[in-house]
């Protein structure tokens, strides 16, 4: 039985996301979606509770996929749930640099290994980052996100 961890900040969850876990959950036994701080993004939109209701609330369908929540290091949480690898997703080469640099880091302190897989091109482009910066502003990012998070999305500016 292989489990998995997959890591992100998800603030909010998209559906880049959403086709990794959707993967994963068919290449291995056990997905673990965790929420964590990315110490190098400051304060984001919603809190840690919040993008893990989401997650719970996107992966709901999946039966060997987890979610959970974690305020500490990624290794830490790997050993907690007994995750056999991380999972990182790659969109483009600029993000493989400061990956591969995350799971040398996370190999050399703990031992646990890294996995890649790449997204679809036709999602290639989609940040969180770059979600909420729409959002906030008024454009549509409804076919970007699970409806939950655009519901939510909506929420958030609108009111
Ligand atoms: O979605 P992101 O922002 O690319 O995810 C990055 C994340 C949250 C997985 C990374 O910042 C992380 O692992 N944070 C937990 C703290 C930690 O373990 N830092 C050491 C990384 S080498």
């Amino acid at each position: 039985m292989t489990r998995v961890l997959y890591p992100g900040s998800f603030d909010p969850v998209h559906n880049g996301h959403i086709e990794m876990v959707e993967t994963s959950a068919r290449l291995f036994d056990e997905v673990v979606v965790a929420a964590l701080i990315n110490p190098s993004k400051g304060d984001g939109l919603f809190d840690l509770d919040e993008r893990m209701g989401l997650l719970d609330d996107c992966f709901d369908h999946l039966p060997n996929v987890s979610t959970t929540s974690f305020d500490g290091l990624v290794v830490d949480l790997a050993r907690e749930v007994g995750a056999d690898f991380i999972i990182k997703g790659l969109r483009a080469v600029s993000d493989f640099e400061s990956e591969l640099q995350m799971a040398q880091m996370n190999s050399a302190i703990s031992g646990v290994e890294t996995l890649f897989l790449p997204t679809a091109s036709r999602r290639s482009f989609l940040a969180s980052r770059l979600i909420r910066e729409v959002a906030r502003l008024g454009g549509d990012v409804s076919t970007m996100v699970p409806d939950p998070v655009s519901r939510r999305l909506a929420d958030r500016f609108t009111s």
